[in-house]
C-alpha cells in the first residue's frame, strides 16, 4: 500500500493568510499542518508516500521533508497544475502507484484519538482483497462535506457531495483507502457540475460495484477541520492541549517512524539535536528512555 497527500488548492477561506503561502505549511501549534496526514499514513503502515501540490508551493513541502529517508521513508512529488478535484490525485499519481492499492489523505485533515491505528490497519487489510474503504463520521452539519446515508443495518444507500439537504449526519473525511484499480476508475470520471473531478463520484463507483466499506469514528474522536481561521486556532488548541497535558506529542513524525522500526534510537536523538525547540528535547526523551 501506498499513500497520496494532496496538498494543493488556494485555501481561499484563510485569505489573507494563505495568500503566499500553502494552507498545508501552516503551522497547526508547534508543527506544520502536513506533519498531520503524514502521521496517519505512517500509523497506516505506509512508508511511501507521494506528495501532490501546486507549482507554487511544491517545492516547500519538498524542502520541509526531503526524500523522506531521515525519517525511514520514500517521499515523492508531484505537480497539480491546476486544482480540478480531488479524484485528480489518482490521474496525477498513477505511475507512483503503478497498479498498488492506494490511500489518499487530504493535507489539511487531521485525526486524534483511541484505536485508530487499529481502524486503519482494518482499512488497509480490506482493501487487499479489493474494493474501498471510507469512513463516516457525524457531524452537527455535514453540508461542507461528502455525505453518507446508511439503511437499518448500516447498509450504505447514497453518496453525496456538499448536499443542500443531506440525508443523514455523518460525513466522509479525506482519508480514503482503494484498491488497485482505483487509477483506471479515476481516469474515467466526468467533470462536476462544478467542473471537478469528485472523490464522491469515485466512491459512488465503488458502491455501485458493491465493493465500497465504511466505517464509522466513534464519538468522542475527533476528527479536526482547519477551513477558516477559527478552526484552525481550534485545531492548534485542541493538539497543545493534549499535548501539554500528557507530555505526548500529536502527529510527531519522527516519533512515528521510530516507533515504526523504521529509524534507529540513535538517530531519532540525533534528529532531535538538531533542533533548539521544545520538540527537539522531546525527541532526545524519546530516545533516551529508548
Ligand atoms: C473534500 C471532499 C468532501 C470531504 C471533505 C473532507 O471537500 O470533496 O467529500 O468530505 O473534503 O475534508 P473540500 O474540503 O475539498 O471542500
Amino acid at each position: 500500500m501506498k499513500g497520496i497527500i494532496l496538498a494543493g488548492g488556494s485555501a481561499t477561506r484563510l485569505y489573507p493568510l494563505s495568500k503566499a503561502i500553502s494552507k498545508q505549511i501552516m503551522p497547526v501549534y508547534d508543527k506544520p499542518m502536513i506533519y498531520y496526514p503524514l502521521s496517519t499514513l505512517m500509523l497506516a503502515g505506509i512508508r511511501e508516500v507521494l506528495v501532490i501540490s501546486t507549482p507554487r508551493d511544491l517545492p516547500m513541502f519538498e524542502e520541509l521533508l526531503g526524500d523522506g529517508s531521515r525519517i525511514g521513508m520514500k517521499l515523492a512529488y508531484k505537480v497539480q497544475e491546476v486544482p480540478n478535484g480531488l479524484a485528480q490525485a489518482f490521474v496525477l499519481g498513477r505511475e507512483f502507484l503503478n497498479g498498488e492499492p492506494g490511500c489518499l489523505i487530504l493535507g489539511d485533515n487531521m485525526f486524534y484519538g483511541q484505536h485508530f491505528k487499529a481502524m486503519l490497519h482494518e482499512a488497509v487489510e480490506s482493501v487487499r482483497n479489493g474494493g474501498a474503504c471510507v469512513f463516516g463520521y457525524e457531524v452537527a452539519d455535514p453540508r461542507a462535506y461528502g455525505v453518507v446515508e446508511f439503511d437499518r443495518d448500516g447498509r450504505v444507500l447514497s453518496l453525496e457531495e456538499k448536499p443542500a439537504n443531506p440525508k443523514s449526519n455523518y460525513a466522509v473525511p479525506g482519508l480514503y483507502f482503494y484498491d488497485g484499480t482505483v487509477c483506471g476508475k479515476a481516469a474515467d470520471l466526468q467533470p462536476s457540475a462544478r467542473g471537478e473531478y469528485e472523490i464522491t463520484d469515485l466512491n459512488k463507483l465503488y458502491l455501485a460495484e458493491g465493493t465500497l466499506k465504511v466505517k464509522l469514528f466513534s464519538r468522542g474522536f475527533a476528527w479536526l477541520d482547519t477551513g477558516n481561521c477559527d478552526s484552525l486556532l481550534d485545531a492548534g488548541n485542541f493538539i497543545a492541549t493534549i499535548q501539554n497535558r500528557q507530555g505526548f506529542y500529536v502527529s510527531c513524525i519522527e516519533e512515528i517512524a521510530w516507533r515504526n522500526g523504521w529509524i534507529s534510537t540513535g538517530h531519532l536523538a540525533d534528529l532531535g539535536k538538531e533542533m533548539k525547540t521544545a520538540y527537539g528535547r522531546y525527541l532526545e526523551r524519546l530516545a533516551a528512555k529508548g
